[in-house]
């Protein structure tokens, strides 16, 4: 269904805003020239030679934004997790990213990857690769194939990891990145952006940090981290940066961190008043991960408090330290964590509810990518067909009730079909 017009037919679900629902049975869903043009009860008059794809009784719902992945780290997802996060980088992470080195390994691993993205109720996601440029740009041509939209970043490191892994200066980081961006700029790829990596705090010298800076400006692209994930980590970039008023604030002083740098933060379990301040003041997305910080012992994030604060907030599935890139499983695990949140450790916050989680996972975390993750016209169309019927029910239930068990107990075999900016993914 490439056709610059098309309908799609189904029980139409997306949010209104981060409490409600719309939910629109046996609705028509318009897609002109790659946009939502509406959803209608019946085609309009205008449209009545387009083309109608009848999905029935299945639930039709905006893409999913995986807001932060590691590609490379596929490869040992569900092993090795009885660590915490310094641990489990030294002893699991940095061996299996130096392996990208080698790119028919390296083309090996993220076809799997890439294939399994694909065929996931995922249409949109901000990646990270290993330090390797080619490895790197070889995973861009690979989602660039797949139809999905991405950002994908070369991740830089100059201190702190094994010499194995580490780039052998702040320069040649820089230098390395810049040819890596002219690279893809050459590629003159559709669906596929560069984004800046510096890994987090901890890996990268302040002189990286301004080189970064410097390249960020230049070419104007936005900026993917780590933040405040994990105690052990926090208190490390407090030695690191003593100068810095709290963790967000060492990539801040650097212009790394939102304002005129568009900026996705990983995490933020421990972000405090100010660092909350100060990415609401300068519009930074925050990736809320919630599997990977129970995985890894991190905590629980106060997504509540995001909310409540009016902060960007997406979901990410931190593949490894999340086991799968199924966001539906993030999705649910974002509401159970938050219930043992709010019983064991602040009974100030409430637990997420459905209809908040199914907001962070499409329009909240679309919102980095522009106007996606909605059916309101004018967003970009990006639709995931959804075919419960595998998971048999004996009664009829209503279209809020399936949702809420999809979120539970979906996974790719669910996804019939799925649309990216107007044009369907072949899901083989
Ligand atoms: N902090 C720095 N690197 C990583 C990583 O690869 N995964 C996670 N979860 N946190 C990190
Ligand atoms: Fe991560």
């Amino acid at each position: 269904m490439n056709e610059p017009v098309f309908i799609l037919k189904g029980n139409i679900v997306y949010s209104k805003n981060k409490d409600e629902l719309r939910i629109l049975k046996d609705h028509y869903l318009i897609s002109e020239s790659g946009l939502v043009k509406g959803v209608f009860e019946k085609v309009p008059p205008e449209y009545a030679q387009v083309s109608v794809s009848d999905y029935g009784e299945c639930l039709i719902i905006p893409g999913l934004t995986d807001l932060h992945v590691h590609a490379p780290q596929y490869t040992f997802r569900a092993m090795g997790m009885d660590m915490e996060l310094l641990e489990w980088l030294e002893t699991n992470t940095f061996p299996e990213e130096a392996k990208y080195q080698d790119l028919e390994y390296a083309r090996r691993a993220y076809r799997i990857f890439t294939d399994n993205l694909k065929r996931s109720a995922t249409t949109r996601a901000c990646i990270f690769g290993t330090i390797h440029r080619d490895a790197t740009l070889l995973l861009m041509d690979q989602l660039e194939q797949s139809g999905l939209v991405t950002y994908v970043g070369k991740v830089n490191m100059d201190r702190n990891c094994p010499d194995y892994l580490r780039e052998e200066s702040a320069e040649e980081s820089g230098i390395q990145t810049v040819e890596w961006i002219k690279d893809v700029l050459h590629k003159k790829y559709q669906n596929t952006m560069p984004i800046l990596t510096p890994r987090f705090t901890p890996s990268c010298s302040d002189e990286l940090m301004e080189n970064l800076k410097k390249i960020q400006m230049y070419y104007q692209i936005p900026v993917q981290s780590h933040l405040s994930e994990n105690p052990g980590e926090i208190a490390w970039v407090k030695e690191l940066c003593p100068w810095s008023e709290f963790y967000g604030d060492a990539y801040d002083r650097f212009g790394l961190f939102g304002a005129d740098c568009k900026t996705v933060m990983a995490h933020c379990v421990y972000s405090g008043k100010e660092e909350r301040q100060r990415m609401k003041e300068n519009g930074v997305f925050i990736a809320h991960c919630p599997e990977s910080n129970m995985n890894l012992s991190s905590g629980v994030a106060p997504v509540r408090t995001f909310l409540e604060e009016g902060m960007h907030v997406g979901i990410g599935s931190d593949v490894a330290g999340g086991s799968t890139e199924n966001l539906f499983k993030a999705m649910a695990l974002a509401i159970q964590a938050s219930k043992l949140r709010w019983r064991m450790q602040d009974d100030s916050l409430k637990p997420l509810t459905l209809e908040e989680v199914f907001y962070i996972a499409t329009k909240g975390g679309g919102e980095f990518f522009g106007n996606v993750g909605s059916f309101e016209p004018g967003f970009e169309l990006d639709a995931v067909v959804l075919d419960d019927t595998r998971i048999v029910h004996s009664q009829n239930l209503d279209v809020r009730a399936r949702l809420e068990r999809m979120i539970y107990l979906a996974d790719e075999r669910e996804v019939r079909a799925k649309y990216v900016r107007g044009r369907e993914i072949c899901l083989q």
